[in-house]
């Protein structure tokens, strides 16, 4: 069902430039051509009565209900699947439409429990209006006839119901889930009067292939489809146009709420990343705002074996002042640091970074795109010149070749993997690079033309390979080379890409794929048309990163598919606002802006502005703190959203860094894992109780929107002001808009950013100044921002985690669709009833082997580590290759990776893991461990609530 106040104008929107004009009722409209009746009679003005029709959808015709007349044709056609013609002449009303009308109203009717006052939906249910619309009074076929009244609901999914009672047969939902999800879990079982949606093979909705994106309830016109939320707390009041806080799509939801309760997230149809779609997370996955474990009391502690003391916050924000301020006067100004949160706003980003620079006086400051995507901003920099992706998600529509490296869009993107989708139905040709089959390769009406099914951390010499092919096999579009690139720079990666070392007859023994199908993605991507690569973590967390989006950059440079729509490199960030945590300078190199801390013009803007002296050397990164705590040099870090302990590689290394500080402040929703290492915990607020932006990976900065009070009394940005102040270092903003105008003012990409023109325009994609006023949706359309292209050369050196007879196979990581990130959110919400563990994925030669059966306890062991999951054996596992999530602290994925890392960003090789794998009967030392470790420290809490209470 519908947003309360979304307008339908029945069919889609017609993106034919040329217009036709026609007369509706004795009014001339112009539309353009391709539009339906339908919805010109919308845009004059006119509802036409509808029910299988909705602007989401193509029109389908079956309900009869938008009958119109036309002069000169015969009948009564179909207002939404007839197109407008010029010179055609309407009539949407007359006694005759009207009495037909009622006929078909009237057999609907016949067939419907009349249970309206009782019903969910009622008040916002499109059969009532159209009951009310065409002046149904009577139904003369009676209610006793046979009828579906006493069908049983299908609950058996968490956040919506099925109640086939109150179905029309329309069909909405069946193409919805086709059209806009593109899963094909519904379909109109039998025939006539016994037709009915059937989700799979007739079970129940769980027991199908649904995703629980939520579409078919989105489409549906009645209450048969209905969110649990909206059937236990009745309709809203209100609603809010917010960004979703999970990925880094950044769909546009509206959140309906009464008085301080969401009563559900509708996906707002004129979002401009997700165009009126949603996934399970951000569409269902917000009850952890309001879940029992949400921490609101700040709290302090000496050691973190004492217990916790709730406190106010003006003693939590003094004591943690307090001690930063010993720890600089006893182990010098460089002995703290902060981390800055991809899930906070860009203003708290910004501030966390400030606060730094300027209150800790160092640039001791990281971010955890530190572990994502550090090696696209250092990769992109170097080649095109500007840190981001180069298109908006709507390019895909005019790509012909998409080539997905290392990234899992149906899992980790879901809304960017249905735009995908539709786009590979329609006919664009798909490569996947990936060591697994991912679903993309096979899914429904999709079929990729070419699997690289290559080893893990051999993407460098994969890409050589490809480049090989299209260097020697005379594939390169000279004449964008020419006009756009380096000369030198190109001559020289001509040469190197030409070495027959390169060529996928010498790369094929080290990355396993047939040089074959090699050769013929290479000819796919330089000659298919427009030609789009996407990319994710599988590219970026390997120790030659940086190296491989270097490699990925100057393929598309070589086929001159940068600068336009359908073509580009496109990072899929990980959390909702990586892209806008690194903008807004977390790096301890770069001021906002990606702008050298040496760089002393820079520099001086800031510190005039800010009115402090900044340190003209990059502070430590994320892994350098680790090292310097546990040499003794640093001592306290400010954590903002983030749960390193869980999310960096490496755990026990970790952990024994952060055992080794003195002040540890943790800001969370959740006494995360991280928090159990701290000694100052400030409660954080989710995106429901603050103002702010998100930036997705689409460079689109769009505004978060306050829908209810922070539940601990202050928004994140309210508390890093407070901390500022009580260092010393004065912040005083109102509003998080004055922060974005200081943003603005600061920094040229972001000139002309303001909420206002964000209020004016729905979002905006930076750069955002005097010279884009509207943003810029395409990068590099006239030349590349650094001016010219540069090629760079990326010879392929073997990662040196190598597997062994000891530690034989390769453990990589990833994702699912309903967990995220640490799970720190979902595992609070019902999506744990999709995955309620990590497991082990292991393919059956593999397991055979070992004598692993599905659902065996595996313990796996690396040179770093040990832990126990549960085994899935599956043939999306390549021989050799095991994969996991880790969503689950417990599960301690990360216990197992290393410290490799990326060569220029540091950046965890999280994707190459030798480890062996043996069935076991018991957790490992580690878990137990860490069980005993967790209950100590939630006993440490409990202490601090019975204390308070
Ligand atoms: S929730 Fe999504 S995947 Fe499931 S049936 Fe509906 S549209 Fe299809
Ligand atoms: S469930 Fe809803 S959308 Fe689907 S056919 Fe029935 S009434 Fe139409
Ligand atoms: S695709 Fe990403 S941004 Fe969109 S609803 Fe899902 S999690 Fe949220
Ligand atoms: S709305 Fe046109 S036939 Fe149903």
């Amino acid at each position: 069902m519908k947003s309360i106040d979304d307008i339908d104008y029945g069919t889609p929107r017609s993106e034919a430039e040329r217009e036709v004009t026609l007369e509706i009722d004795g009014v001339a409209v112009t539309v353009p051509a391709g539009t339906s009746v339908m919805r010109a009679a919308m845009e004059a003005g006119t509802q036409v009565p509808k029910l299988c029709a909705t602007d989401s959808l193509e029109p389908f015709g079956s309900c009869r209900l938008c009958l119109v007349e036309i002069e000169g044709r015969r009948g009564y056609p179909a207002s939404c699947t007839t197109p407008a013609e010029a010179g055609m002449k309407v009539r949407t009303h007359s006694p005759r439409l009207a009495e037909l009308r009622r006929g078909v109203m009237e057999l609907y009717i016949s067939d419907h429990p009349l249970d309206c006052l009782t019903c969910p939906t009622n008040g916002n249910c499109e059969l009532q209006d159209m009951a009310g619309a065409v002046g149904l009074r009577e139904v003369r076929y009676g209610f006793d006839g046979a009828s579906h009244t006493a069908m049983a609901k299908d609950e058996s999914n968490p956040y919506f119901t099925y109640d086939p009672s109150k179905c029309i047969v329309c069909n909405r939902c069946v193409r919805a889930c086709e059209e806009t999800q593109g899963t094909f879990a519904l379909t109109i079982g039998g025939r006539g009067f016994e037709a009915r949606v059937t989700a799979g093979t007739g079970g129940s909705f769980m027991d199908s292939d649904c995703v629980s994106c939520g579409a078919c309830v989105q489409a549906c016109p009645t209450a048969t489809l209905t969110e649990t939320s909206l059937i236990r707390l009745g309709q809203a009041e209100r609603s809010t146009v917010t960004t979703c806080a999970y990925c880094g799509v950044g769909c546009t939801f509206k959140a309906e709420t009464k008085g301080e309760e969401v009563v559900r997230m509708v996906p707002y149809k004129d979002g401009q990343a997700n165009d009126g779609h949603a996934c399970v997370k951000g569409r269902f996955a917000w009850g952890y705002a309001t879940h029992q474990d949400r921490m609101l009391k700040p709290m302090i502690r000496a050691r973190i074996t004492d217990p916790w003391r709730e406190v106010s916050w003006e003693e939590a924000i003094a004591y943690a002042a307090c001690q930063f301020r010993r720890i600089q006067a006893e182990h010098g100004r460089d002995a703290i640091g902060g981390i800055v949160s991809s899930r906070c706003t860009n203003e708290e980003g910004y501030l966390v970074q400030k606060l730094v620079r300027a209150a800790f006086g160092n640039n001791n400051v990281d971010t955890c795109a530190r572990v994502c995507h550090s090696p696209t901003g250092y990769g992109l920099k170097q080649t095109l010149g500007e840190s981001a992706g180069t298109q908006t998600f709507r390019s895909v529509e005019k790509a012909d070749v998409v080539m997905v490296i290392g990234a899992n869009p149906t899992d980790g993107h879901p809304v960017f993997g249905s735009r995908l989708k539709k786009r590979l139905r329609a006919g664009a040709r798909l490569i996947v690079v990936d060591p697994r089959r991912i679903d993309l390769v096979e899914t429904p009406h999709v079929r990729a033309d070419y699997h690289l099914q290559l080893r893990p951390g051999t993407n460098v010499a994969l890409l050589s390979a490809l480049a090989h092919v299209i260097v020697t096999e005379g594939l390169l579009d000279e004449a964008f080379i020419a006009a756009r690139c380096e000369d030198r720079a190109f001559q020289q990666w001509r040469d190197f890409a030409s070495l027959p070392e390169n060529s996928p007859e010498a790369t094929a023994d080290v990355t396993g794929v047939p040089a074959e199908t090699v050769r013929g993605a290479a000819r796919l991507y330089a000659t298919g048309g427009n030609a789009a690569i996407y990319y994710g973590l599988g590219v970026t967390e390997h120790a030659q990163g940086s190296t491989a989006v270097m490699a990925i950059a100057n393929l598309a440079m070589a086929t001159g598919n940068v600068g336009r729509e359908g073509v580009g490199v496109n990072p899929l960030r990980g959390q909702n606002n990586v892209q806008g945590s690194c903008d807004m300078g977390s790096f301890p190199h770069e001021l906002p802006g990606y702008r050298h801390v040496s760089d002393a013009t820079t520099r001086g803007l800031f510190e005039s502005a800010w009115n402090v002296d900044i340190q003209p050397e990059p502070g430590l990164r994320i892994p350098n703190m680790f090292e310097a705590a546990l040499a003794g040099s640093f001592k306290g870090l400010y954590c903002q959203g983030e749960d390193i302990v869980q999310s960096d590689p490496n755990t026990q290394h970790v952990a024994a860094a952060l055992s080794a500080m003195e002040c540890i402040v943790v800001q969370d929703i959740f006494l995360n894992e991280t928090a159990k290492y701290a000694h100052v915990f400030l409660p954080g607020s989710s995106f429901l109780e603050k103002d702010g932006t998100f930036t997705n990976a689409e460079r689109r900065i769009s505004r978060v929107r306050r829908v209810m009070r922070p539940r601990a009394g202050y928004a994140d940005w309210e508390v890093t002001m407070l901390l500022s102040n009580a260092l010393g270092y004065a912040m005083d903003y109102r509003h998080p808009s004055e922060i974005m105008d200081e943003i603005a003012r600061l920094t040229p990409t972001f000139h002309g950013v303001s909420y206002d023109r964000l209020d004016e325009l729905g979002s905006l994609q930076w750069p955002c100044n005097d010279a884009a006023p509207q943003g810029t949706p395409i990068m590099h359309v006239d030349g590349f921002v650094r001016g010219k292209g540069r090629f760079m050369i990326t010879r392929y050196v073997a990662t040196s985690e190598r597997v062994n007879r000891r530690y034989p196979l390769i453990l990589t990581t990833g994702r699912i669709l309903s967990q995220y990130n640490v799970g720190a959110q979902t595992r609070r919400t019902d999506n744990v009833r999709w995955h309620d563990e990590d497991r082990l994925e292991i393919h059956p030669h593999d397991a055979q082997e070992r004598g692993i059966g599905d659902g065996d306890w595996v313990g796996v062991h690396s040179r770093a580590g040990e832990t126990v999951l549960r085994a899935l054996v599956s043939e999306r596992m390549q021989p050799g290759v095991v994969y996991t999530t880790f969503h689950f602290p417990e599960s301690g994925a990360n216990v197992i990776t290393t410290d490799n890392s990326d060569w220029a960003t540091n950046c965890p090789e999280y994707k190459v893991t030798a480890v062996q794998v043996m069935p076991v009967a018991q957790p490992s030392a580690w878990q137990q461990q860490y069980r005993d470790f967790n209950e100590r420290q939630l006993q440490l809490l409990q202490a601090a609530g019975a204390e308070a209470g």
